[in-house]
């Protein structure tokens, strides 16, 4: 009864006084005020509390296992929320870990609010990312758009930062890790994803899974390019083999891109089966022209994105089934409301993943979502 009526009022509240004040400005300048924020909110004791709070009364909590892991709720924020800010190069985003700076802003409070989040992604070096407009919003589609680039502070300096704060962690989340975009030499890719992973293992942060994202389409890569058979199935073997070795049998997910063939999906579905992947995520972003530069692509989520995702995800279910493979599916694009979540769940997938949804439905999103898909 509180709980409907905490969600009830947050819906409201967002998209009547919130909402109408903050689409005024770009959605570029809200990115760069969340940041912020999500700083602020950090360090502070009253914001936390409050966070905590509405996460008690308004999260329905039960165990789920999926991907080789259990959670607490079918909804984690997906990667590119809480990732970092960009920098020039490992020695100065390590010295501003030293200093004490907040280089992943949002990394205690978002999860203390929305439960699992996916950090990152992260790459082996940092990255400045694109600079200028690089984020949009569509309200007629309901969708965000970004070329953010794989902005972040390195895999090195944030597994610093993370471990400076180990006994603050959240205890479930996720890590993404990208594949250094340019490195075309897969010896160097694989070497460098492995030094990504074990960055963080080595100083004892320890995620409840990895995500290996294949699929990010904002940078000088093509990502269709990093999921053939043989690049996948190489790298993911490569990864599960490290993590293997390692005592706490963290399982490793992937993250794939929307509109591949759909044999190309029956044959990631069995490369991830015969190498040990515990969970396919589906999808990334689908690039489309960008607002400010049509000859540059940026990729689309949300409402724009969903009848594609869902179709990956279907793809990826018929032939899981076909092979009777024990790799999950879990579903991203789109997840913007009750009914929605409710066209994965028809396919026989309960967990989704979200980011599009915190921009138009605010920032109890998953806890409406779910809401209005058991009415
Ligand atoms: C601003 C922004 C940054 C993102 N950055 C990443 C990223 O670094 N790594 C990644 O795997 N996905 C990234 N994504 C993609 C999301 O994780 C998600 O796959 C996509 O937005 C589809 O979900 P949605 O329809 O709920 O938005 C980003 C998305 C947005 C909007």
């Amino acid at each position: 009864m509180i709980r409907q009526w905490i969600l009830k009022l947050s819906d409201w509240g967002y998209q009547k006084i919130v909402k109408p004040r903050l689409f005024q400005q770009s959605a570029q300048k809200s990115h760069d005020e969340l940041l912020r924020w999500l700083s602020v909110a950090d360090n502070s004791k009253t914001l936390m509390m409050l966070a905590s709070w509405l996460n008690a009364l308004t999260m329905h909590k039960r165990r789920i296992t999926i991907g080789g892991t259990t959670l607490h709720y079918p909804f984690i924020l997906a990667a590119g929320f809480v990732k970092g800010l960009g920098f020039e190069n490992e020695e100065k985003a390590r010295y501003a870990v030293k200093c004490g700076m907040n280089i992943i802003p949002g990394w205690q409070c978002v999860p203390v609010l929305l439960g699992a989040v996916e950090f990152g992604s992260f790459t082996r070096y940092p990255r400045l990312g694109n600079q200028g407009e690089v984020i949009w919003r569509n309200t007629k589609t309901q969708s965000t758009q970004n070329r953010i680039g794989l902005k972040n502070a390195g895999s090195v300096a944030s597994a610093e930062f993370l471990c400076a704060n180990k006994k603050k962690l959240p205890p479930i989340f996720g890590i993404n890790i990208a594949p250094s975009p340019g490195v075309t030499d897969e010896a160097q890719e694989t070497r460098e994803v492995i030094e990504s992973i074990e960055a963080f293992l080595s100083r004892g942060v320890v995620p409840t899974w990895f995500t290996l994202n294949l699929s990010c389409p904002n940078t000088e890569d093509d990502p269709t390019g990093n999921q053939t058979e043989h690049k996948t199935r190489h790298l993911c073997k490569a990864v599960v083999d490290f993590l293997q070795s390692y005592p706490y049998h963290m399982p490793l997910w992937v993250k794939i891109s929307p509109n591949l063939a759909p044999k190309q999906y029956q044959i990631l579905m069995r490369v991830f089966t015969e190498v040990g992947v515990k969970a396919v995520i589906a999808t990334n972003t689908l690039p489309q022209p960008s607002p400010n530069q049509p000859n540059i692509n940026a990729g689309v989520g949300g409402g724009f994105l969903h009848p594609h995702a869902l179709n990956a995800a279907e793809q990826l279910q018929k032939a899981r089934f076909e092979i009777n493979s024990h790799v999950d599916v879990i579903g991203c694009g789109g997840v913007m409301d009750g009914i929605s979540y409710t066209r994965y769940k028809a396919l026989g997938i309960y967990v989704v993943q979200y980011w599009s949804a915190l921009v138009f439905r605010g920032i109890l999103a998953p806890q409406l979502i779910e809401s209005e898909s058991n009415d």
